[in-house]
């Protein structure tokens, strides 16, 4: 066979130490309200999470990543966070924590719990206190206040827009206004003052010495900012070049911050690891994955990417060798309690791209608006595409994150009343982005009962019917179920692990790709509508139970088990 291209990045070999878990864990994201409600009040709480830490290990994952769980008015999902060392009373308490975290670590699974730097809650006491101080107040020297524009400063100071829709700019009484890059309720933290940056470095250990292993970091490339004045027009934002000296993203000077708290991260054995959430263009990735700041950022190219041989192998080369420019290692994403499920975005045609080849409109989105009827969804196209995408993925060198329920080849919920919604981006664009509530809903545990297993209330989002049909019971030990799909990949996946090195083999068709693992682990995957053959048995088949077969069939991931285990 032909080596046509070697992509690698640190090898584990490359030193006498055993890799650390982060590089290549499969990491499994809860988004804690919605998981597993143990009290009944409708709500998935801590407590949820612990009597499900036997489902969590046959799942066979090696860490679990807590979407927000502090205190919070839930106006954004709780990444408005108004205590970041405490759990919210309705999903439990320290203690809570503490037993959810022993469970987890006594089946060897490791925990990762979200941090949010650039903003906080507006019910948090710092900020309270800062409205209550008033204008010109060192206590309003922690957030980003400033004078309206107008007469009696009743326009706000610039025109920026918020990632949710609408100004970024909000009033207080006393007629000042606070800068929000996201909703009214998560005023932007001023990183300049050093009590939040001595605050964090207490939440940073905290958590590290309550036990949890690592964190998210929520848009991490958004903390500082150069507000000296005059501040820009938004336009003047947009213009200007993401360099590293931008007046509000992806500046340099935020890893200031991170220098600070890796020394935090490795004054604990083994070190806390770190992933940061950082939307930029991906030459300035490795800044945040280097080992003087994060360690790790996600990379979402895969999840922007449509079901698309030439896409996908573009992504996976690019950023291996990104990944190759730090010690990092790569990460890898399809779904996230962000977006559109991915076995939902396969079944729906591709969005149109602009010329950078971003999607025109997020992908799904026209889909929601409709109520989930115009444009069609195939969803066992689409099914069966996702299990081919997550299979291809879960070979790849690298970490591999999974968001809750698409192991039950969950599909999105279109069907939410405009009543029923929650995310804040649907009430701030006036219904025009439906929002992510979608990929939110409550799991379906059992066939019956009022939360199909969930809980005993009913859900605070709410489960439509063919939900019951993805149910764990109705999928666990039944051969060809997404659930024992999973189960087996992910086994196979921890006895086969190897380097990280990847080659790619010619296939000899534009719609197929085939890699190998330094072990010998090769991984096929058929994108396009024909049977492709090869020249070693298959192990494993992402759309149905057939092993030990030549062929791989259309859509289809195959696994041909490693020829030596390292
Ligand atoms: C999180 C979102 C959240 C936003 C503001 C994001 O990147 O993933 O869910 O709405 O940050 O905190």
């Amino acid at each position: 066979m032909t080596q046509i291209q070697h992509a690698h990045g640190t090898r584990a070999s490359d030193s006498a130490e055993p890799a650390p878990w982060w590089r290549q864990a499969v990491v499994y994201q809860i988004y804690p309200r919605s998981f597993a409600d143990a009290d009944g009040d409708g709500l998935g709480d801590i407590a949820g999470i612990t009597s499900r830490a036997d489902y969590l290990s046959a799942l066979g994952v090696d860490a679990v990543w807590l979407s927000p769980f502090y205190p919070s008015a839930l106006a954004d999902g709780g990444y408005d966070v108004a205590d970041h060392r405490d759990v919210d009373p309705r999903l439990g308490t320290l203690d809570d924590f503490d037993t959810m975290l022993a469970a987890l670590h006594a089946r060897g699974i490791k925990v990762v719990v979200d941090i949010v730097p650039n903003h906080c809650s507006d019910q948090h006491v710092w900020f309270q206190e800062a409205l209550r101080a008033g204008r010109g107040s060192p206590e309003r020297e922690r957030f980003v206040f400033r004078e309206g524009t107008g007469p009696g400063g009743e326009h706000p100071p610039t025109d920026w827009l918020s990632a949710f829709g609408g100004p970024a700019w909000h009033r207080v009484a006393d007629g000042q206004w606070y800068l929000h890059h996201f909703a009214p309720e998560q005023p932007d933290l001023n990183w300049d003052h050093p009590d939040w940056r001595e605050d964090f470095v207490r939440t940073l250990r905290f958590w590290s010495d309550r036990g949890v292993d690592g964190f998210r970091v929520d848009v991490a490339h958004m903390l500082t900012k150069d507000l000296t004045e005059p501040l820009p027009s938004q336009a003047e934002l947009d213009a200007m070049p993401k360099d590293g000296l931008h007046r509000t993203i992806d500046r340099d000077d935020v890893h200031d911050v991170y220098a600070q708290w890796r020394e935090v991260f490795n004054s604990y054995d083994p070190p806390r690891t770190a992933v940061a959430e950082a939307w930029v263009s991906s030459d300035r990735i490795p800044l945040y994955a280097s080992e003087t700041s994060l360690g790790q950022a996600f990379n979402f190219d895969l999840l922007i990417a449509d079901f698309d041989a030439e896409q996908f192998r573009r992504v996976v080369t690019h950023n291996l060798e990104l990944a190759g420019r730090t010690r990092s290692s790569s990460t890898w994403v399809l779904s996230n309690h962000d977006v559109v499920r991915h076995a939902t975005r396969y079944g729906l045609p591709a969005p149109e791209r602009r010329p950078d080849g971003e999607p025109a409109v997020k992908h799904g989105m026209e889909w929601l608006r409709s109520g989930g009827t115009d444009p069609r969804l195939d969803r066992d196209l689409g099914g069966r595409r996702a299990r081919a995408a997550t299979l291809f993925m879960l070979g790849l060198p690298g970490s591999s994150y999974l968001y809750q329920g698409e192991e039950l080849g969950l599909h999105e919920v279109a069907d939410i009343s405009d009543g029923e919604r929650q995310d804040p981006s649907f009430f701030r664009s006036g219904g025009e982005d439906v929002g992510r509530d979608g990929c939110r809903v409550p799991l379906p545990w059992s066939r019956e009962g009022v939360a199909l297993g969930f809980g005993e209330a009913s859900p605070h989002l709410p489960q439509p019917s063919w939900m019951a049909d993805h149910a764990v019971e109705q999928q666990s030990g039944v051969p060809g179920s997404t659930l024992e799909l999973y189960r087996r990949a992910l086994a196979r996946r921890r006895e086969w692990q190897c380097d990280e090195d990847l080659e790619w083999l010619p296939t000899g068709r534009e719609d197929v790709l085939h890699y190998r693992r330094p072990n010998g682990w090769e991984v096929v995957t058929v994108f396009g509508d024909a049977d492709h053959a090869v020249s070693r048995p298959v192990a494993l088949l992402s759309s149905d139970d057939a092993v030990g077969s030549r062929v791989v069939p259309p859509q289809t991931t195959a696994w041909i088990a490693p020829s030596r285990t390292d």
